[in-house]
């Protein structure tokens, strides 16, 4: 095992109605709150109403800065956070999914410290202080909720980057299953995609460590087994509830623990796809990940079959990533770029962009040559 260092403060409230406490919570960090929410789909499900309520029954003052977009980009963090400023907030309450809270993250640090978003997701501005946040979760995906870690692009760099820090851990999340039953059926079944990534990104992360190696597997093994039924079934509270919790487990440190890092190679390329043409970020995991793992055949191929046998009971590289194929198909995700509305005749921008950034993983690094072959699969 490599070392580590075990820290997660956020305080999770997770069930139906949790979000009854927001408020008590809210009053113990100030007055004036900077509520941050997307595109509308907070009105829709109550989380909105029962939030604001919440804040409003305890006096507190609510400043409201909507319109964050899938895939948030750092100049709406900007505008965002001064708006913060401007009205003296005390926190940042963040409603809705992983777009919303990785922006609210930036966005509390910049009312901190007055800084610029871009500068802090580059690490040219190192922050010390934060505003302190409160996420109420609408989306099981991304793990936001309960992790230091933001994501943003950048239109002028041509950049979708992540940046960690322990100032970002939301103070409290709230996570009620039963805002997610509006989730529509694409949605849903890329949050399944990307709880699986992450367990598989800290399964290619560098470090021998069994007892996360079994987090990982059982974490995916919830998924593979409720995934497809929550697809069928969407209206289901019981299965919401379990892959909400599976979609936490999956990046909140716990599969990480005794490893250097996760890989996170298959991000970078699924962000570069997110940035050129807006793809949801699970589906660009769906079409990467197989791809991934055919470059790979050869580097990480052991590793790639020991998570067959786990997950599949298949003892080779071509079986696994079948099994993880179909996987993906059977949740309606997509598996290759035409499948997201992307031509063939668009592989020479993305492979241009992907080689620009040098985009790569922690572990397994790769050449330009290893880019171009990935690009053959998706
Ligand atoms: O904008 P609104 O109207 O809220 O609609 C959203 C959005 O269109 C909608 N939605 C959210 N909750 C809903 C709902 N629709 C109906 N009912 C509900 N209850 O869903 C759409 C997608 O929302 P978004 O927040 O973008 O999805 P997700 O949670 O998957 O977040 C994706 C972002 O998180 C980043 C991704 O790169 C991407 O930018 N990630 C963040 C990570 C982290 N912080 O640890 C790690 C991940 O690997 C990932 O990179
Ligand atoms: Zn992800």
């Amino acid at each position: 095992m490599e070392n580590f260092t075990a820290f997660n403060p956020t305080k999770l409230h997770f069930g139906q109605n949790v979000v009854n406490n927001l408020g008590l919570a809210a009053a113990e960090l100030g007055k004036k709150a900077l509520l941050v929410y997307g595109g509308g789909s907070v009105l829709r499900n109550g989380s909105y109403h029962d939030t604001v309520r919440q804040l409003e029954n305890k006096g507190i003052v609510i400043s409201e800065f909507n319109g964050i977009k899938p895939n948030p980009r750092v100049e709406d963090v900007a505008v965002g956070a001064k708006l913060g400023r401007e009205n003296r907030v005390d926190m940042v309450v963040a409603v809705g999914g992983g777009s919303v809270i990785d922006s609210a993250k930036i966005i509390a640090i910049c009312i901190s410290e007055n800084c610029d978003p871009w500068d802090v997701m580059t690490r040219k501005h190192l922050p010390t202080s934060s505003s302190p946040l409160i996420a109420v979760l609408t989306l099981a995906a991304t793990g936001s909720e309960m992790n230091s870690v933001a994501v943003l692009q950048n239109s002028q760099t041509r950049e979708k980057i992540g940046f960690r820090n322990d100032l970002m851990y939301p103070v409290h999340s709230f996570l009620d299953p039963a805002y997610t039953l509006t989730v529509p059926e694409d949605h849903t079944a890329y949050g399944i995609v990307d709880l699986v990534t992450h367990c598989m990104e800290a399964w290619f992360g560098f470090g021998d460590a069994s007892l996360s190696d079994r987090f990982v597997v059982t974490i995916i093994q919830e998924a593979l087994k409720y995934g497809p039924a929550l697809m069928k079934d969407r209206q289901n509270y019981e299965l919401r509830e379990r892959i909400m919790w599976a979609a936490t487990c999956a990046l909140n440190n716990m599969t990480m623990y005794g490893r250097t890092s996760g890989d996170w190679g298959v991000h970078a390329f699924g962000h570069t796809l997110s940035f050129l043409y807006d793809t949801p970020h699970g589906a660009t995991l769906s079409i990467m990940y197989p791809a991934w793992m055919k470059a790979l055949r050869e580097r990480a191929g052991d590793r790639i079959i020991e998570l067959g046998k786990a997950l599949f009971n298949v003892s080779n590289v071509d079986e696994t990533i079948e099994n993880l194929t179909s996987f993906f198909i059977t949740l309606g995700s997509p598996v290759t770029c035409k499948e997201a509305g992307i031509d063939d005749s668009k592989k020479a921008d993305i492979l241009s962009l992907m080689n620009k950034n040098k985009e790569e993983g922690l572990n397994y690094k790769f050449s330009d040559a290893e880019r171009e072959l990935v690009l053959k699969y998706i």
